[in-house]
């Protein structure tokens, strides 16, 4: 039991890499708060899960998004639980679109869900923590894009570059108050968020093509990164990314 009595917020766990992280955590004894857009089936179901996993939790619903909903995602989180000790800035979306064509509207919701709900949940998280006087975990889930360009993706790219520089800053911020702050980076995963891309075989293909690995990753995959930098194990790392992509990142070849 890597993370017994720990009690962690995921973002966005309803569903994808979200859910396969409380599950995860919940496996190594961690009590999970199940935070999502809204307090639907869905996020129910990730519940049950951590509960079939032997842990128990609650589900919290707010859009990340805005100050006033992540100070009080924080505070009702502590209300339930009666404190919290890692925080794990999952929740995430990604909007196609040609540089030229891309709406403010779009914009807005990817960086503020992606980045600002990032930022003000971990300020509401670390106001908890200092409060309490108790050290804690940061782990964001990034992207291979907090790297690697994607072209018709420029809002997500932003976004989690954002995320990197966020989270070295932090590191350092934060390393007084005894609270480690790190980023896994996905590459591509079966999760939901690849809906479209899953269901057109051409595209997939292609994909595989530059994928060493020469698969996607499952869920579980990049939840086990998380769990090591959430679990004691990992108590001198800080400010740093723990890349999960099958060496897509790095790949280059010439024929
Ligand atoms: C994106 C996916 C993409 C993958 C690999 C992820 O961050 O969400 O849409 O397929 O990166 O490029």
């Amino acid at each position: 039991m890597r993370m017994k009595d720990t009690v962690v917020l995921v973002t966005g766990s309803a569903q994808g890499i979200g859910r396969a992280i409380a599950i995860r955590l919940a496996q190594e004894g961690a009590r999970i708060v199940v935070e999502d857009r809204q307090d639907n089936a869905m996020a129910g179901q990730t519940l049950d899960s951590v509960r079939a996993a032997g842990s128990d939790g609650c589900v919290i619903a707010g859009d990340v998004g805005s100050v006033e909903n992540d100070r009080a995602i924080i505070e009702q989180a502590v209300a339930k639980m009666g404190r919290l000790d890692v925080l794990v800035n999952n929740a995430g979306v990604e909007r196609r679109a040609p540089f030229l064509d891309v709406t403010e509207a779009d914009y807005d919701l990817v960086m503020n869900v992606n980045l600002k709900g990032a930022f003000f949940l971990t300020q509401a998280f670390v106001k908890h923590l200092r409060d309490t006087q108790r050290g804690g975990r940061i782990v964001n889930v990034s992207s291979v894009h907090e790297e690697l360009p994607f072209p018709h993706f420029a809002s997500y790219c932003a976004s989690k570059g954002g995320m990197k520089m966020m989270m070295r800053n932090l590191a350092i911020e934060l390393a007084p108050l005894g609270i480690t702050v790190n980023n896994v980076a996905p590459g591509a995963v079966g999760t939901p968020i690849n809906q479209q891309l899953l269901a057109n075989k051409a595209q997939l293909e292609a994909l595989v093509a530059n994928i060493p690995l020469g698969r996607l990753a499952n869920p579980s995959e990049v939840a086990n990164a998380v769990l090591f930098l959430a679990s004691p194990e990992a108590s001198y790392v800080t400010g740093t990314t723990l890349f999960v992509d099958g060496g897509l990142l790095w790949n280059y070849a010439e024929q």
